[in-house]
């Protein structure tokens, strides 16, 4: 077959993950045809000639059969993908801010012109989880879907309990090595896994939630003595996001610290790893456990993406179907 034609848009941490990927695995048979990026004057790992710094170009190039987006502005990856959805085209993103405040319009716009956008890599990183939800779980009621879907905040909690490093130093850790937002407040103050929760709520749930609807607790003011304390009652503090049913049909979603014993499979989700716990009706419960951030595990998610390109896969969205494409906005939230 003719290899697949990606134009990739963002050459950071995930887009150089992707881009390498993609070199290790020829016979994979997909080629970067061309790379966007925002900044001429950055200094990067491909000679010049490789970058163009005018994405919509990509938009427009029929010589690509696929649009990769990774960047980091969620405001301007709105603009680029449904731009190229208005056009039809193929298109996989990992910015999972960008489709937790746009699902409604980015679905309409697949209906309406036919394009397809898919966004493993946009919830708990190489985690097969959307796809889990979507495709396998379409049909059966959940009772929940909770767990770790944030790397770096995991990360320092790690590093804090198990070496009593200091919040600051664990972070920058984080940082280098490129698990963490360009503005990390998104991790540390869960607003990155709130906006992986709304975007499960939906393949879970069929409900299309506002991420502001959604409490997000982080760990900014979760000191050693917290850890130390947790520590003493044989648990640890993790940031669980969790997406509960209650039995009048609601659905509560919040993400916030927790103390977690062993008992849970959270307990043993340590550094940049993600856990994920879901609760059928009738399969009864299954964890999925696995990197949720970094270049190679977000870039292998994106893989799977282009492969189910290939194979003409979409979301079913079979729970959302069955509700109008609008927000929910009588959502209540059980804080407890
Ligand atoms: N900053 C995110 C995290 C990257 O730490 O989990 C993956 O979405």
């Amino acid at each position: 077959p003719a290899p697949l034609r990606v134009g990739l848009i963002g050459f950071g941490c995930v887009g150089q993950g992707i881009y390498d990927i993609l070199l290790r695995l020829p016979e994979f048979g997909a080629e970067v045809r061309r790379i966007a990026v925002k900044n001429p004057d950055k200094v990067r790992s491909l000679p010049a000639e490789h970058f163009t710094y005018h994405a919509d170009e990509l938009l427009a190039d029929p010589a690509l059969d696929v649009l990769v987006e990774v960047i980091d502005d969620a405001e301007e990856a709105f603009r680029l993908v449904s731009t190229a959805l208005r056009r039809g085209r193929r298109v996989v993103t990992a910015n999972k801010a960008m489709v937790a405040r746009h699902l409604p319009e980015l679905v309409a716009l697949q209906q309406t012109h036919g394009g397809t956008l898919l966004y493993e890599a946009a919830v708990c990183g190489s985690i097969p989880v959307i796809r889990t939800l979507d495709a396998y779980f379409g049909q059966e009621p959940l009772r929940s879907v909770s767990g770790i879907f944030n790397g770096s905040s995991n990360y320092v909690l790690t590093r804090m309990g198990a070496e009593g490093s200091d919040y600051a130093p664990a972070l920058a850790e984080a940082q280098a090595k490129g698990f963490a937002e360009t503005d990390p407040t998104l991790d540390m103050a869960a607003f990155d896994p709130r906006s992986k929760a709304v975007i499960l709520a939906a393949h879970a749930y069929g409900v299309l939630l506002r991420p502001e609807q959604v409490l997000n607790l982080g760990i900014e003011h979760i000191g050693a003595t917290d850890i130390a304390y947790a520590g003493l009652e044989g648990q640890k503090i993790k940031v669980v996001a969790g997406l509960y049913l209650l039995p009048d049909g609601q659905l509560t979603v919040l993400v916030t610290p927790q103390f977690v014993g062993r008992e849970s499979p959270l307990y043993a989700v340590d550094d940049e790893f993600n856990g994920v716990i879901i609760e059928a009706e009738f399969a009864g419960t299954q964890f999925l456990r696995g990197r949720g951030a970094g270049g190679h595990p977000t870039g292998s998610a994106v893989l799977a993406d282009l492969a189910a390109l290939r194979g003409d896969f979409r979301y079913a969205y079979a729970k959302l179907q069955a509700t109008p494409l609008v927000y929910t906005t009588d959502l209540e939230l059980e804080i407890y």
